[in-house]
């Protein structure tokens, strides 16, 4: 099996590039920028990542980020996620960066977008993984912020394709940010939101009418409403699944608890992904693993989820079409 898993053309579409972060480059970024840190060394910064639910992982994830300070530590910290890449075959990823996490500390959002970008076109040219970028508003802040990060972002349009909704999750559903994802939409970008992460089933609803999104991040709460469930099964709005993720935020008290596996059979568009990697204990391969032991999944049922991965993704038609034939010359 793991053989087959790694054989595998993945494509991963939810990634925090900030949730990439290992303990290892946090440390040396944080001594290079001269940024005290709560915790002597890098054991004791892993032993911190015991969280109980969400908010528990954000306000560490925001500590983390606060290392990275100049362009060249974004380049360093997508090219640590991209050779990551390289290792699992991973060939093609659709990664989120969080720019309010850093403008709202004095970082130019040039540097934060430069970086990034920069490392993802040494991705496509020395290691041949294609890439596309989400800019994500944090939905804790007001809709006002994510205007004003909108129009910072704009001179910038042509380096990432869509704009995404994350952060605390309860208390803040997606019409909170109806208005700024009805001009994204007039601009021409995808549109994507975490919901049903552990909000509600009515907030992937609201996702869907409100925000009109492309996929869904997350979304394993849709079965708390079986007409969405439905819904999700007509349509083929994809869900951007995040098995370790879910488990590390006790979404699911252990794997073998874990929906992916019905949701797929209900012929869903689930798809497997890592979301912060450096924080729950694994990247794509990992991922892919956790799930075929707890859940006993087959290959056809791993390639199908790598197929659903390919269909969701923002690539163009031909390449997906490619990469289909790799998948199915694995069977
Ligand atoms: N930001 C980074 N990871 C996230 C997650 N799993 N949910 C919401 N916001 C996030
Ligand atoms: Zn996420």
């Amino acid at each position: 099996m793991e053989t087959f898993i790694h054989a595998l053309p993945k494509v991963e579409l939810h990634l925090h590039i900030e949730g990439s972060l290992e303990p290892e480059l946090l440390f040396t970024l944080a001594e290079r920028n001269q940024i005290p840190l709560p915790y002597a060394d890098v054991e004791s910064l892993r032993a911190a990542y015991q969280f109980t639910n969400l908010q528990s992982f954000l306000d560490i994830y925001y500590q983390g980020a606060n290392v990275l300070i100049r362009e060249q530590d974004f380049y360093d910290l997508t090219w640590a996620y991209l050779q990551k890449c390289h290792q699992q075959n991973v060939v093609h990823t659709e990664i989120f960066f969080d720019p309010q996490t850093h403008t709202d500390r004095g970082i130019p959002f040039a540097d934060v977008i430069g970086g990034i970008s920069r490392a993802l076109a040494d991705g496509e040219s020395k290691l041949g993984i294609t890439s596309a970028l989400i800019l994500s508003f944090l939905r804790h802040l007001s809709e006002e912020a994510a205007f004003a990060t909108l129009e910072q972002a704009l001179p910038y349009r042509d380096l990432f394709v869509g704009i995404g909704l994350d952060s605390s999750e309860k208390g803040n559903p997606p019409e909170k940010f109806s208005r700024v994802f009805a001009r994204v939409r007039e601009l021409g970008f995808k549109v994507v939101a975490h919901a049903g992460e552990e909000g509600p089933a009515e907030y992937i609803w609201t996702a869907l009418n409100d925000l009109q999104v492309a996929r869904i991040d997350h979304g394993v709460r849709c079965v708390d409403d079986p007409a969405l469930v439905e819904h999700l099964r007509q349509t083929r709005v994809p869900l951007t699944v995040c098995p370790l993720s879910n488990t590390k935020l006790c979404v699911f008290s252990e794997m073998s608890e874990h929906n992916i596996g019905k949701l797929l059979d209900q012929g869903l568009c689930v798809t497997v992904n890592s979301d912060d990697p450096a924080y729950f204990g694994g990247y794509m391969e990992e991922n892919y693993l956790a799930i075929q032991s707890a859940l006993d999944l087959t290959k056809p049922q791993l390639a199908q989820l790598a197929r659903n991965g390919i269909e969701a993704s923002f690539m163009t038609e031909q390449r997906k079409q490619a990469l289909m034939a790799q998948v199915d010359s694995l069977l």
